[in-house]
């Protein structure tokens, strides 16, 4: 059995993107699994293939080989060699093992916490390779246990049932992980995506070093979730604001910073859109502002509609910035552009009628590891930027 693309299909892989949709396919096996991608020309590479998926094929190794199943694994070993170092020199720490397209391994997700590995895996053809799977990562980092944790809506899109289940070892219910002088429980079997934002782990690290001996005053941390930005910057910051809309995060931020010993933060369950206009009203003042919101374009359909929404909690955030503070902003939807996201900041800074210094232009961590040739890889931007007036 095999796959068969048509010219659209073929030309898609030719410049090296992983997907195929359904408008470039021709023939299409109709199980699930492993199978050559062919073309008009020949074969072009190995994919995973799911007939109920919106994306039906996602190749993981381009041209010929013996076997498709040693290629796949060498993929993971690759991914695996190259976070190693920071594995094992970072036994307590949080990071991504695997970045899905990023790494070869479509549809494939692995964060470490504190040696506790979550998986998540939202490709149909690696539902018979979990048991091996999780072999292979028991031999190679030996973690503490292996979650398989399978209830995200998105499964669901691709004909996936969802559940959770303990591939190896011991799961707690949550664990406690460090990031730099920070410490943070991480809830195993609850939360959003694997537990945490990891793809913000190097970002967050960085801002300290922006706060460390600055008197900064004022600080407040807009779409928070468990408080990971708040915690970083109350260390420096003589009060610090964490605002998200969901009550349950909050509530884990709120064990956060007892559990950093840190009394100088409060925690305030709002629509940020709201807060930051009701706090503009009020003439409020901060020396340092975060905003780290949801995607807003989860579609390309709603790229314009996205960028509205950036701009009026940036804009609103800019005003609210006391001179010589810090906004340290991020998108993390891949339909809205780099070019774009810094466009609406410019015309953000212009409208708000304030002098604004670009300091750090960052993205995601490089444990999440993007290919030039499939866009989507990079969809994280962050902006730290100074308002010199
Ligand atoms: C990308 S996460 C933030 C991650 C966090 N900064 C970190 O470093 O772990 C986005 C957060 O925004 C929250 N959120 C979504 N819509 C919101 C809204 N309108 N107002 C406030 N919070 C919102 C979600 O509950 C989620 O916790």
């Amino acid at each position: 059995m095999k796959v068969v693309l048509n010219s659209r299909g073929a030309a898609r892989l030719l410049a090296r993107h992983l997907w195929v949709w359904e408008n470039g396919v021709q023939l299409l096996p109709d199980t699930p699994g492993i199978y050559p991608v062919y073309g008009p020309r020949g074969l072009l590479g190995w994919g995973l293939v799911n007939p109920k998926s919106l994306i039906q094929v996602r190749i993981f190794h381009f041209g010929a080989t013996d076997d498709p199943y040693t290629a796949l694994w060498a993929n993971l070993e690759r991914a695996l060699s190259f976070r190693r170092n920071l594995y094992e020199k970072e036994p307590a720490g949080g990071l991504r093992l695997v970045h899905a397209e990023g790494d070869l391994l479509p549809g494939l997700v692995i964060d470490s916490y504190a040696r506790h590995l979550v998986v998540q895996a939202h490709a149909a053809a690696w539902e018979p390779l979990l048991g091996e799977l999780a072999l292979r990562l028991e031999s190679q980092l030996s973690p503490a246990g292996i979650l398989a944790k399978h209830d995200a809506p998105v499964r669901a899109r691709e004909g996936l049932e969802q559940y959770q289940r303990t591939l190896a070892g011991r799961i707690p219910d949550g664990v406690v992980v460090r990031e730099g002088e920070v410490r943070y429980r991480v809830g195993l079997h609850a939360g959003q995506k694997t537990g945490a934002f990891l793809d913000q782990r190097e970002n967050r690290l960085l801002l300290e070093t922006y706060l460390e001996g600055r008197g900064f005053q004022r600080g407040l941390d807009v779409f928070s979730y468990q408080g990971l930005f708040a915690l970083h910057m109350a260390r420096h910051i003589a009060e610090v604001e964490a605002v998200d809309s969901s009550a349950p995060a909050l509530q884990v931020a709120r064990e956060n910073a007892a559990l950093n010993g840190l009394e100088n933060l409060r925690f305030t369950e709002a629509n940020a859109f709201d807060l930051l206009r009701e706090r503009q009203r009020a003439w409020e003042r901060y020396d340092v502002i975060v905003l780290d919101p949801p995607a807003f374009a989860a579609r390309k359909a709603d790229r314009e509609r996205a960028l509205a929404a950036y701009k009026e909690v940036n804009l609103r955030a800019l005003k609210l910035i006391a001179p010589g503070g810090l906004l340290v902003t991020s998108s993390c939807s891949h339909h809205v552009a780099e070019a774009d996201f810094y466009a609406m900041l410019t015309a953000a800074a212009a409208d708000a009628h304030r002098i604004v210094r670009l300091r750090e232009q960052r993205g995601q961590g490089a444990d999440h590891p993007v290919l030039l040739t499939v866009p989507e890889t990079r969809y994280l931007k962050l902006a730290l930027l100074e308002v010199l007036a």
